[in-house]
């Protein structure tokens, strides 16, 4: 991978939920690349350990922490590891999140619930430990500390067929702001990105079938959004740069939504 933007983020030690794949994994490589000591979260581990491995190839430093994001007990250890390898983490992303789909009519509570645990209470349990943290440290004093949060477009447009989906980054961006005001006096700035349609493991079956063909030749472009469309902006919100950002909402999408 190579980063068409840099920030550098040496001295800040950053967590990347969902770094087992998609643009988690990007992020994560991203970030390290960028000096950042990386924690790489996700339940499967086995491959944040190869993700892992490869950032520490290239000369960067990178540690593989099972986690699941809906679980409170979970986290909490999550953090706990990986301030012991690190210290204290100043830079959150909080970017793990799934998507069931198809109609309301067919889907079930469980489905309901289980993404609103992952998209919604994970990226607050996630927000909300690291942010302890942060205040317990002397990070919130020096205003260096950074929450990203990953929402979607879909969280403020009205796509077919992902309703929990679509209701859970609507509330995702939303308890951006309030974090964000929450933390205001706090030393930590907390943002949401809101992304177009990618190829990644979470969308690849959507394009293999009518539904997805024709969402795609909507999009004023008819094209999906490269996973790299995010670097720069990821970087920026990471960086001190972004210092007098806080509580915003960022959409980039290649124009799909217009
Ligand atoms: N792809 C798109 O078009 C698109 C557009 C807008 C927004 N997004 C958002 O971008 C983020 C990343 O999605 P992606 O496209 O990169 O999809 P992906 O490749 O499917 O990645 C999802 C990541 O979330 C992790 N995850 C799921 N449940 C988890 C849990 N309970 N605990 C911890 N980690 C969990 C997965 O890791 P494990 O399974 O190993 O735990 C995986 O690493 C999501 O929040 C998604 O909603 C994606």
């Amino acid at each position: 991978m190579r980063a068409k933007f840099t920030f550098d983020l040496t001295g800040r030690t950053a967590l990347v939920t969902g770094a087992s794949s998609g643009i988690g994994h990007r992020f994560a490589t991203l970030l390290a690349r960028s000096g950042a000591r990386v924690i790489a979260a996700a339940r499967r581990t086995e491959r944040l350990d190869a993700l892992c491995a490869d950032i520490r190839k290239s000369g960067g430093e990178a540690i593989a922490i099972g986690m699941d994001v809906a679980d409170e007990a979970s986290t909490v250890a999550a953090y706990d590891a990986a301030e012991r390898a690190f210290g204290v983490i100043d830079t959150v992303v909080a970017n793990a999140g799934i998507s069931p789909a198809g109609s309301a009519l067919g889907l079930s509570v469980d489905d309901f619930d289980l993404t609103m645990s992952v998209n919604l209470r994970g990226a607050f349990l996630t927000a909300r430990e690291g942010a302890r943290r942060m205040v317990a440290s002397d990070i919130g004093s020096t205003g260096s500390g950074r929450v990203v949060l990953i929402g979607s477009v879909t969280g403020q447009h009205a796509f077919q067929g992902i309703v929990p989906y679509g209701a859970s980054k609507a509330a995702v961006a939303q308890m951006g702001r309030l974090l964000a005001k929450d933390w205001a006096t706090k030393g930590i700035n907390v943002n949401t990105i809101a992304p177009g349609y990618m190829e990644t493991d979470m969308t690849s079956e959507l394009w293999e079938i009518e539904k997805g063909r024709a969402l795609l030749e909507g999009f004023p472009r008819q094209r999906l959004m490269q996973t790299d469309a995010l670097d720069p902006l990821l970087l920026y919100l990471c960086s001190d740069a972004s210092a007098p950002v806080t509580g915003s909402l960022f959409t980039v999408d290649d124009g799909q939504t217009l």
